[in-house]
């Protein structure tokens, strides 16, 4: 069973993916993690995140331990994981372990939820279940704002706001995997729902889905 759960950035498919996760006993894969990672280790290097060959070598040298860097969830990197997102062979390079990870998940786990902009459409769109989740951009300012203020107290609202547009523009425009729903995702908008009703209304569908609702 594959779960997919796709959304601009900051509309809570993390902490939903994670929850539905282990609910079900699936494996989980923040798939952003990957391309954060990637845009991390170019930023480390001096490099560009628009340079195709730099971002390639940063891809394909990605070790299990750079997604454990604690700095990754900043929006400056959050920036370079958009650009180098936006280069097709860094997408190649990433598309693999993806979806070996959806067809055999560790631990003879008998399905995983995979969250990201692509995985109803590209990585895994033979998925059963899929999700599509969005917030008004002002909202999930709100929410990474908050998120970011807690680790960095001169967080700046204005900024988040302009760095989110900026990534959802850069997401939804690019050639290749742009963020966009796939056909029969559920949308779920978020924007008054708050992370338990997200949960319940996917967690009802799920059931629905697996006739095990009754
Ligand atoms: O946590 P947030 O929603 O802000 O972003 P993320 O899921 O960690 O993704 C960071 C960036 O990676 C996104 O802005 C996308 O450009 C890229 N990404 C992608 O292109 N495809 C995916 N499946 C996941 C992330």
């Amino acid at each position: 069973m594959i779960i997919a759960i796709d959304g601009p950035a900051a509309s809570g498919k993390g902490t939903l993916a994670r929850r539905v996760a282990a609910a079900m006993d699936y494996a989980y894969l923040d798939t952003g993690l990957l391309y954060r990672a990637t845009g991390a280790k170019v930023l480390a290097m001096g490099g560009d995140p628009d340079d195709a060959a730099v971002a390639v070598d940063a891809a394909e040298k990605l070790q299990p331990k750079d997604l454990e860097n604690e700095n990754l969830r900043g929006e400056e990197v959050g920036n370079a994981a958009s650009r180098v997102a936006a280069i097709p062979q860094v997408r190649a390079v990433l598309l693999d372990f993806q979806r070996q990870l959806a067809k055999t998940p560790p631990e003879n786990k008998h399905g995983a939820v995979l969250d990201g902009r692509d995985i109803g459409t590209v990585v895994c769109p033979e998925a059963p279940i899929k999700f599509y989740l969005t917030a008004s951009v002002t909202e999930r300012a709100n929410r990474r704002f908050k998120q970011l203020q807690e680790k960095n107290p001169a967080a700046i609202y204005e900024r988040v706001l302009n760095e989110l547009e900026e990534r959802d523009a850069r997401d939804s425009a690019r050639d290749v995997a742009p963020l966009k729903m796939a056909d029969h995702a559920i949308h779920i908008d978020t924007d008054r729902l708050n992370a338990d009703a997200v949960y319940n209304a996917v967690m009802a569908h799920i059931r629905t889905h697996m006739g095990t609702d009754d």
